[in-house]
């Protein structure tokens, strides 16, 4: 989203007006671009698919919350994600949990609380659930995280071929036919399958959806399993740099609109429960990240601009997360005096960490003078921020947050 699109939602002065009663640096998330985010989406599925929620792209408590009460259900993948979401108010019964790394005391919390479905990535994993069960006299509700093919095409990250995620058909075999022969405390949920990150392509999107369906079917159609549900996962993008197109969310409407209607999915029984995941595209865009400006210095060739927080309150900023080059995030400065500079006025936002990595935006033009005390406020930070960061690093301060 560009300042403007979001200065349509949030209006500049009221922007302006938060920061001044408020703490740098620090993340301000709006409720009201979070909302709008949750209503295009509920649109967008056509009340046909269930929305759960990543924690893993911003597990803040009073934005867990803020979804929880939304009626969203949860992405977990670890034990602390599972306590936060309980903790915020997601049902047990809309929680689902993927990972690749998934520890005894892990599974054992997810059993304890009977969450929707945990979603087996090894086939250890399924024995180690098998194992707690029969010890504990409890059952587990267990899907199959799919790894269908090396063959999808990279975008953005990369989330499924030679990945340490979930299974591959062999071994998706292996763990269905355990959770056959242990059906007294297993019982089968269906499959998950998280094929991307970042997609802006609602085609490529939902053709790996269709990937999914039709693993689930060749995989149970042998055996005594019913499908009671398919999750597909997160990946829906937003959109960062000027180079980007937005998600065509009528496209996609369309694609999932053909999807439910299609021959394939009438293979599958008539009630199957159809879940997307997204964490980024619900709460990317309703966040924004403000440092306010130190020092100013003059260096060679370059005029820096000092602030009180860089990278290790926002990684993502410095190129962190799997950048492949690193780009400007939108910005805009607040700035009291509004000077307008001849030729424009070009800066570099430094951080106060004691590493050259520490630059969170290069060679930006601005119309106006930025000076100490004023502010950057970069967009499109609620996903991915405060958890996705090296907070520790120098000891620095940790970043504030605000949900408003
Ligand atoms: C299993 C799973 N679900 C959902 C997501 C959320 O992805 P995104 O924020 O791209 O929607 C991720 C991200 O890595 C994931 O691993």
């Amino acid at each position: 989203m560009n300042k403007h699109d979001f200065y349509a939602l949030v209006p500049k002065a009221e922007l302006k007006q938060v920061i001044d009663d408020y703490q740098t640096p620090g993340y301000i998330y709006f409720k009201k671009v979070l909302h709008h985010q949750i209503n295009r989406l509920k649109t967008a599925t056509h009340g046909q698919f269930d929305i759960h929620y990543a924690l893993k792209a911003n597990p803040n408590p009073n934005m867990l919350a803020e979804l929880a009460s939304q009626g969203i259900g949860a992405d977990v993948a670890s034990e602390g994600e599972l306590t936060r979401a309980l903790a915020a108010g997601f049902a047990p019964e809309k929680i689902e949990y993927s990972g690749p790394g998934k520890r005894q005391d892990e599974l054992t919390l997810a059993i304890d609380n009977n969450i929707a479905s945990i979603n087996i990535e090894n086939i250890k994993e399924a024995e180690k659930i098998v194992e707690i069960c029969k010890a504990s006299g409890q059952t587990a509700n267990v899907g199959v995280r799919l790894n269908p093919t090396l063959e999808n095409e990279r975008s953005g990250m990369r989330m499924a071929g030679d990945t340490p995620f979930g299974l591959k058909v062999e071994d998706a075999k292996v763990a269905l036919k355990i959770i056959e022969d242990n059906a007294d405390v297993l019982n089968f949920t269906g499959f998950h399958g998280h094929l991307a990150s970042q997609e802006l392509d609602a085609d490529k999107l939902v053709a790996k959806y269709a990937v999914v369906i039709e693993h689930a079917i060749a995989l149970t159609k042998d055996t005594s399993l019913t499908v009671k549900k398919i999750n597909f996962g997160g990946g829906l993008g937003i959109k960062y740099f000027p180079n980007q197109t937005d998600l065509d969310l009528s496209l996609y409407a369309d694609n999932l609109k053909k999807l439910i209607g299609s021959e394939m999915l009438s293979q599958l029984p008539k009630d199957i429960k159809l879940i997307i995941e997204p964490g980024r595209f619900l709460v990317g865009e309703s966040g924004v990240f403000v440092t306010q400006i130190l020092y100013r210095k003059q260096a060679f060739t370059k005029e820096f601009l000092i602030a009180d927080g860089g990278l290790s309150a926002n990684y993502v900023l410095a190129g962190g997360m799997g950048q492949v080059i690193k780009r400007n995030f939108e910005l805009d400065v607040m700035t009291e005096k509004e000077k307008a500079v001849e030729g424009g006025f070009k800066f570099d936002v430094a951080g106060p960490l004691c590493t050259p990595q520490d630059i969170i935006a290069s060679n930006v033009d601005s119309d106006v003078e930025v000076d100490e005390g004023d502010y950057i406020v970069f967009f499109n930070c609620g996903a991915y921020g405060p958890s996705a960061s090296p907070i520790n690093f120098l000891s620095q301060k940790v970043p504030a947050e605000i949900i408003i």
